[in-house]
C-alpha cells in the first residue's frame, strides 16, 4: 500500500504530480485549524506544510511512527520545531535557493514604493482627492545612489544587493559573519548592526527568525535610522517590533516601511494601518507563478527523497 502523504494547503499542480507515487491527501486553501491539521496528520508518511501551520512534537505525535519528512514550502522553518523533529528521527527540509530573486524582487519594489510613496499617491488617486500636479507635492526620497544597508547577508540579502547596485547605490551589510567573497563581488562594507542603522539611507531584513533575531529591530535600534531612512521588511515579521515601528512611523522618526511579513499574520498591528508611510504588501515575497511551481515541486522532491530512502535535496537539519 502507498505511503500516506498530507498536503496541508492547495499547493501548484506540480508539485503534487511529483507526488503521485503516494496516498495523497490536500487539505484546504486556507490553513487548517489546529484540530484539523491533528486529525489530517494520522498515519501519514510525510507532511507538506507551508509557513502558516506551527508543525510541532504535538502534530508530529499525531503523525505517529510512520512520520519519516515534514517539508516546508518555504524557505524560513521557525514553524516547523526542528529540534523535536530530530528526536523523533524525522528529517526536516525548506526551499532554500529557488526563490531568492522573486524575493529580492518584492524586497525592491517596497523600497522603491515606500521611499516615492507609492501607496499614498494611489490612494490619493483612487479617492478623487488628486487635484492637481505640485512642485511640492508627494515628494520622496531618492534611491539612486544612496546607501543600502542589509541585515542578513545570505542568498536573498545577496540579490537584494546586486539590484542595489543596478540604482548605484553603496551597499552595507551586518551579518552573523562576515562574507569576503559576497563582500568583493557586490562591493559591499561589513558593519555592525548599530554603525549600519546609523549610516543607511535605506535598511532591508534578510534574516531568518531565531531567538537571536527576535525584535533585532526594536526602539531602540529604530532610533539610531537616519529621519529620512526607510525600513524595508521582507524577512520574518517578529524580526521587528511591530508596535514600536508603529510608533515611529507615526511620530515621522523615520520616513517610511515597505513590509511584506507581520508580527501576528494575518493580523497587522493596527497603528500601522493609519500612517500613510507604512507600505503593506501581505506576505507575497515568493508569491509569482514561477518561484511557487518550483518551492512545490522542490518540498514533493525533498519528501519523495527521504521516502525512497535517499539523501533530501535541501535538508535543514541534514
Ligand atoms: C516565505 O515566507 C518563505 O519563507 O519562503
Amino acid at each position: 500500500m502507498a505511503e500516506k502523504v498530507i498536503v496541508t494547503r492547495e499547493i501548484p499542480a506540480s508539485g503534487l504530480s511529483v507526488l503521485e507515487p503516494f496516498d495523497v491527501t490536500v487539505l484546504y486553501e486556507r490553513p487548517p485549524e489546529r484540530d484539523e491539521l491533528l486529525e489530517a496528520v494520522h498515519g501519514v508518511s510525510g507532511i507538506l506544510s507551508t509557513a502558516t501551520e506551527k508543525v510541532d512534537g504535538e502534530v508530529m505525535d499525531a503523525a505517529g511512527e510512520s512520520l519519516k519528512v515534514i517539508a516546508n514550502m518555504a524557505v524560513g522553518y521557525d514553524n516547523v520545531d526542528v529540534e523535536a523533529a530530530a528526536e523523533r528521527g524525522v528529517v526536516v527540509t525548506n526551499t532554500p535557493g529557488v526563490l531568492d530573486e522573486t524575493t529580492a524582487d518584492v524586497a525592491f519594489m517596497l523600497l522603491l514604493a515606500a521611499a516615492r510613496r507609492l501607496g499614498e499617491g494611489e490612494r490619493l488617486l483612487r479617492a478623487g482627492r488628486w487635484e492637481w500636479w505640485g512642485p511640492k507635492q508627494l515628494l520622496g526620497q531618492d534611491v539612486w545612489g544612496k546607501r543600502l544597508g542589509i541585515v542578513g547577508f545570505g542568498r536573498i540579502g545577496q540579490s537584494v544587493a546586486r539590484r542595489a547596485r543596478g540604482f548605484g547605490m553603496e551597499i552595507l551589510y551586518h551579518n552573523r559573519s562576515r562574507n569576503p567573497e559576497a563582500e568583493k563581488e557586490l562591493d559591499a562594507r561589513y558593519l555592525d548592526l548599530d554603525e549600519l542603522l546609523e549610516t543607511a539611507d535605506f535598511v532591508s531584513i534578510h534574516t531568518p527568525l531565531t531567538d537571536e533575531t527576535r525584535h533585532l529591530i526594536g526602539a531602540p535600534e529604530l532610533e539610531k535610522m537616519k529621519p529620512s531612512a526607510v525600513l524595508v521588511n521582507t524577512s520574518r515579521g517578529p524580526v521587528v517590533d511591530e508596535a514600536a515601528l508603529a510608533d515611529a512611523l507615526e511620530e515621522r522618526r523615520i520616513f517610511a516601511a515597505g513590509l511584506d511579513v507581520y508580527e501576528d499574520e494575518p493580523g497587522v498591528h493596527p497603528k500601522l494601518l493609519d500612517p500613510e508611510n507604512a507600505v503593506l504588501a501581505p506576505h507575497i515575497g515568493s508569491a509569482s507563478v514561477e518561484t511557487r511551481d518550483r518551492m512545490a515541486v522542490l518540498a514533493a522532491e525533498n519528501i519523495v527523497a527521504v521516502l525512497s530512502g535517499e539523501e533530501p535535496k535541501t535538508p535543514v537539519n541534514g
